[in-house]
């Protein structure tokens, strides 16, 4: 099947140039000599004041200690916007696990370390609220009714809908589903041209981030999201999601209204999408042969909630959109790290191959499929995953709006002489497992992707693996079954406590089938080395070059 690769949603635009770009627009254009003087005067006095206010007056002692910072209301946000990592690991170390920073007008209160995570992603929906310090971002983009746009105890509901869809017994069905997207697409498109050549000493190239973004969407599309969305990636849909794509920028999440083009877009896109969902739900409510579909729409299509009042197709289609943007540039930004990881190291992309060969050899020498409960057997697979998870957590910072004052711990940050720090209504809460993921205190050579860490069994990567996941560890129900409580571990790419992510299974299971499926067809590599972070999107996504060469492998 051809496939329209240039009408597909790529994440390419850096939305921090875009921001600045766009704020331009709004400077006065006027060169009056008194738009001039006051241009350029009044920061100065604002400045002067600013600096003086945080060296001079008296601070009040309850509030935990504010990271300097030269202009006012801007604070903190160009040396956060630009590497938010560096920024609070430098932060970390002048201040201490707690302390604030202005951003455009916010102040964020960073609270670092595993008593750090556990503090705010443990936190009371009393005292912290997650709706309040997304929903400006999210609402406009998912619809109404919906995650963000609803108290939390509403969302927890919600959570449990989304689970009854992502069943094991779905998950069975969609390795199958999965292998044959990225076969097919392997086989048809232009990235893979040498590929499709047949010829073993051809080196081709392609640019994983593409490729992985293309596979992504294709795949949750054949899967979760069900074939009428599929049936469609090539005509309208990806157009679609690449218009409400661009609307999911932290300058929308800054301001979420403003008078241009891409919230327009945004605007459009939302409504026309809704309106396909309804078009598909009310398609298959007419069809009274089938209803044996095994994706997301049919599983959200027989819940209720706790009332009894079934869930309105608008609220269907609007979890539709919010899974669709949950995990389209979380696994795909992942696959493309991983894949680049692999491209750098032979060695483990060696090891990936011997244990498919080992596991899944035919025969005549060719390989089988895996089944669903096979893959979640394959260790150096998932330490692979796990490594690559660790160094590059799509979501780098997870925030809350603070609704109560709340308390520091002394245990987390020592009290001043006047009792211990309170994080005061209005603030934003930031925890930031990235930090912790890479912490030189608790990982062996912490910046290096070493996916045999995982391998020892009492190592510093399974001591926190355990906390995180352990099957016979503590669970806690917030209202979406039972989930282990791992808001201490210092290992959280899927976050933790109540907003803990319910698509982990499903990135694993997405994942490891697509890697797999390329490990097994072509060898990789990457000649200009691994691409550092770009932190201007609001995934954290790998900077060009990043081009890696392959070429076919002996059979497939
Ligand atoms: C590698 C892939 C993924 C990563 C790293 C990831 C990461 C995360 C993180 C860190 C959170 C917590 C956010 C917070 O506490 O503010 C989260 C929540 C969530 N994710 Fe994922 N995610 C991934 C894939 C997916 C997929 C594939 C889906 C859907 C099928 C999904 C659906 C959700 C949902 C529904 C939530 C709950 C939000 C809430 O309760 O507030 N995620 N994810
Ligand atoms: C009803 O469902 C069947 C099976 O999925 C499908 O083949 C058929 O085209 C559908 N009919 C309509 C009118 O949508
Ligand atoms: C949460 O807020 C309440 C006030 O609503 C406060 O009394 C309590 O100490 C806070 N809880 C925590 C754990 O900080």
């Amino acid at each position: 099947m051809a496939f329209n690769a240039s009408s597909i949603p790529f994440p390419s635009s850096d939305a921090w140039s875009g921001f600045v770009a766009e704020a331009q627009k709004f400077l006065p254009q006027s060169n009056s000599r008194l738009a001039l003087l006051a241009f350029v005067n009044i920061p100065v006095f604002a400045i002067v004041i600013n600096v003086l206010r945080q060296l001079i007056l008296p601070r009040d002692r309850s509030l935990p200690p504010e990271v300097f910072h030269w202009i006012p209301i801007i604070g903190s946000a160009p040396s956060y916007g630009n590497d938010p990592i560096a920024f609070l690991a430098d932060a970390q170390k002048k201040y201490g696990n707690v302390f604030t920073f202005v951003m455009l007008g916010r102040k964020m209160t960073v609270a670092l370390g595993s008593a750090g995570n556990n503090f705010i992603l443990g936190g009371k929906v009393a005292n912290l609220s997650a709706e309040e310090a997304y929903t400006p971002l999210t609402t406009p983009v998912f619809g109404k009714d919906v995650v963000y746009d609803v108290p939390n105890e509403v969302l927890m509901e919600q959570k449990k809908f989304i689970k009854v869809g992502l069943s094991t017994e779905n998950f069975r069905s969609y390795v199958g589903m999965i292998e044959d997207e990225v076969s097919e697409y392997m086989a048809h498109d232009p990235s893979f041209r040498t590929f499709q050549m047949n010829d073993i000493n051809e080196w081709g190239e392609f640019d994983p981030l593409k490729v992985l973004a293309e596979m992504t969407i294709l795949t949750a599309t054949r899967t979760l999201q069900g074939k009428e969305v599929r049936s469609n990636m090539d005509k309208t849909f990806s157009k679609l999601f690449s218009d409400l794509d661009g609307g999911f920028t932290p300058l929308h999440m800054i301001f979420p209204n403003l008078p241009l083009e891409s919230y327009r877009k945004r605007d459009a896109a939302q409504k026309k999408l809704s309106e396909f969902y309804i078009s598909i739900i009310n398609g298959r409510r007419d069809n009274t042969s089938t209803n044996d579909e095994t994706d997301m729409i049919a599983a959200l299509m027989n819940q209720h909630y706790r009332s009894g009042r079934a869930l309105p197709d608008h609220e269907i289609a609007h979890i539709m959109i919010a899974l669709l943007m949950a995990g389209q540039h979380t696994s795909s930004t992942t696959g493309a790290w991983t894949i680049l990881h692999i491209a750098s190291r032979p060695d483990i992309a060696d090891a990936l191959y011997q244990e498919q060969v080992e596991k899944f050899s035919n025969p005549d020498g060719t390989l089988r499929s895996p089944t669903y409960d096979e893959l979640k057997t394959l260790t150096v697979l998932d330490a692979v995953i796990r490594e690559t998870l660790r160094l590059h957590p799509p979501i780098h910072s997870i925030m809350r709006k603070v609704r109560a004052d709340f308390p520091v711990p002394p245990t987390l940050a020592a009290p001043s002489k006047d009792g211990v720090y309170v994080v005061p209504k209005g603030h934003f809460v930031l925890a930031s497992p990235a930090v912790s993921q890479r912490d030189p205190t608790l990982w062996h050579e912490c910046d290096a992707w070493e996916p045999a860490r995982w391998n020892d069994a009492d190592g510093e990567a399974q001591k926190a693996f355990k906390q995180y996941a352990d099957e016979n560890g503590e669970k806690v129900d917030f209202g979406f079954g039972a989930v282990s409580k791992g808001t201490e571990s210092p290992y959280q790419p899927f976050g933790a406590g109540r907003h803990r992510c319910i698509g982990e299974q499903f990135a694993y299971l997405q994942l490891g089938t697509l890697i797999t499926t390329m490990v097994r067809k072509i060898e990789m590599r990457l000649p200009a080395g691994m691409p550092g972070p770009n932190y201007h999107t609001m995934i954290t996504m790998p900077k060009t070059p990043r081009t890696i060469t392959y070429r076919r492998r002996n059979f497939d």
